[in-house]
C-alpha cells in the first residue's frame, strides 16, 4: 500500500491529541495539540495556528492574482476561493457586492488573501500599479484559445459572472483575452471550474511543480 500523501482526503478525519512531548515551537498551537486537529490543511500544517500557516503560504505565494466580478451574488465565489487556495494564488479580488457565500469555501478563505475593490476599474487600476498583466477570461468574440495561449507570469485573470458573463469594462482593461475550448451544446462552462482550468493553465506553464505537496 502507498503511504499516506499530505491532503486531507487521506487522513479526512484529522488527528487526534498529540502523543508524546508537546513540539517547542511557536507554530504549534496548544489548544490542538490538546484537542486534536480535524481542520481542512494539508497534514504538514497538522496542529499548525492559522497565522503560522497563512505566513508559510506568503512565502510561497504565485505572482498570480484571481478577480470575479460579483454585482449579481455570485454563487460560484467559495469555489474559486477554494481552488486559489490550491494553488497558492497570491490575492482573489471580489469586485462589486462585498457579500458572498462562505460555504463553497470550505474554511479556505482563512488562509487566503480576499481584497476587495467596488468597481472593475479600482481593480484595473490596482493591476496597473501592481504590474500585473490583466488577462479576461470569458468566451466571447476575439478570445485566444487559453490552450494556445502563453500567459503572462505576472497575472491578473478576471472572471465574469452567470449569466451577463465578463464587464466591457474589464473585456476593454485586459492585455488578453482567453476562451477555454468547448465541445458540446452548453453555452458555457460554470465559472468556479472556469476558473480552476484557467488557473491551472498558469500553473502548468509558471509554477515549479517540484515544489507542490
Ligand atoms: C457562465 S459564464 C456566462 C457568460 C458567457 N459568455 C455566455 O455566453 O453565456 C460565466 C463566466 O464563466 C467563465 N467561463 C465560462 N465558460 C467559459 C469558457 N468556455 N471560456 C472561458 N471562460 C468561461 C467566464 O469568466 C464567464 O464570464
Amino acid at each position: 500500500m502507498d503511504d499516506p500523501g499530505p491532503t486531507e482526503w487521506n487522513q479526512s478525519t484529522g488527528v487526534g491529541p498529540w502523543v508524546g512531548d508537546p513540539p517547542d515551537d511557536p507554530r504549534y498551537d496548544p489548544d490542538l495539540l490538546r484537542d486534536g486537529d480535524t481542520r481542512n490543511v494539508v497534514d504538514a500544517y497538522r496542529y499548525w495556528t492559522r497565522e503560522a500557516i497563512v505566513a508559510d503560504i506568503d512565502t510561497r505565494r504565485h505572482p498570480l492574482h484571481i478577480a470575479i466580478e460579483n454585482f449579481g451574488n455570485d454563487a460560484n465565489i467559495g469555489a474559486v476561493v477554494r481552488t486559489a487556495n490550491a494553488f497558492a494564488v497570491d490575492t482573489v479580488h471580489i469586485i462589486g457586492r462585498r457579500r458572498w457565500n462562505r460555504r463553497g469555501a470550505m474554511v479556505t478563505d482563512r488562509y487566503q488573501r480576499l481584497r476587495h475593490h467596488d468597481t472593475t476599474g479600482e481593480l484595473l487600476a490596482f493591476a496597473a500599479d501592481a504590474g500585473l498583466s490583466v488577462v479576461a477570461v470569458d468566451n466571447i468574440p476575439g478570445a485566444a484559445r487559453i490552450e494556445d495561449a502563453e500567459l503572462p507570469h505576472a497575472c491578473l485573470m478576471i472572471f465574469g459572472q452567470e449569466g451577463p458573463g465578463i464587464t466591457a469594462d474589464a473585456k476593454g482593461g485586459a492585455a488578453l483575452t482567453v476562451s477555454i475550448a468547448q465541445f458540446g451544446s452548453t453555452r458555457s462552462i460554470n465559472a468556479a471550474v472556469a476558473a480552476g482550468i484557467a488557473m491551472h493553465r498558469w500553473i502548468a506553464q509558471h509554477a515549479d511543480i517540484s515544489k507542490a505537496w
